[in-house]
């Protein structure tokens, strides 16, 4: 089962952005610890990071022709793209949003993402270990619906 791991924006600056909040796991990292995670589950995984929202908006229509899951960290743009949203409901497999961050312990601006609402779950807080989590998760659910994962 082919599952994408969608990044959005200033998540390809992992290990060096803002260490006390986002960890010290670079991109290179989450990367490689999501296609092994993958591997031990039996998911084709692949992972892509972008700054560029139409590129995502992209990415996710392609999900959504595939039936394809996906892990989506919308950066940013969750707390305020309604296209990235709008996209995200076009999705016919499940769809975890990720945050590395506990958003709702953070500014204001970020404990509403416009994301949620069309998630089938959300993992936040959690660091990077989230992605793990929402993976093992996408591969059970495939498991006891009877999907080849
Ligand atoms: C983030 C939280 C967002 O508020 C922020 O804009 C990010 C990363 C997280 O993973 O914690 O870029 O999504």
């Amino acid at each position: 089962m082919r599952v994408y791991v969608l990044n959005g924006p200033n998540l390809g600056r992992l290990g060096t952005r803002q260490v006390d909040v986002y960890g010290m796991t670079s991109y290179a990292d989450l990367v490689s610890m999501c296609v092994e995670t993958g591997q031990e589950l039996g998911l084709d995984v692949v992972v892509r990071q972008t700054d560029a929202e139409h590129e995502l908006l992209g990415w996710l229509h392609e999900a959504a022709d595939e039936g394809a899951a996906v892990v989506l960290n919308p950066a940013a743009w969750s707390h305020y793209s309604i296209a990235v949203r709008d996209a995200c409901a076009m999705l016919r497999a499940p769809l975890v949003e990720v945050h590395i961050s506990n958003i709702h312990a953070r500014e204001e601006f970020r404990h509403h993402s416009v994301v949620s609402a069309v998630a089938t779950g959300v993992i936040c807080g959690l660091g990077v270990d989230g992605y793990r989590l929402a993976l093992r998760h996408l591969a059970s659910r495939a498991a006891v619906e009877g999907r080849s994962a």
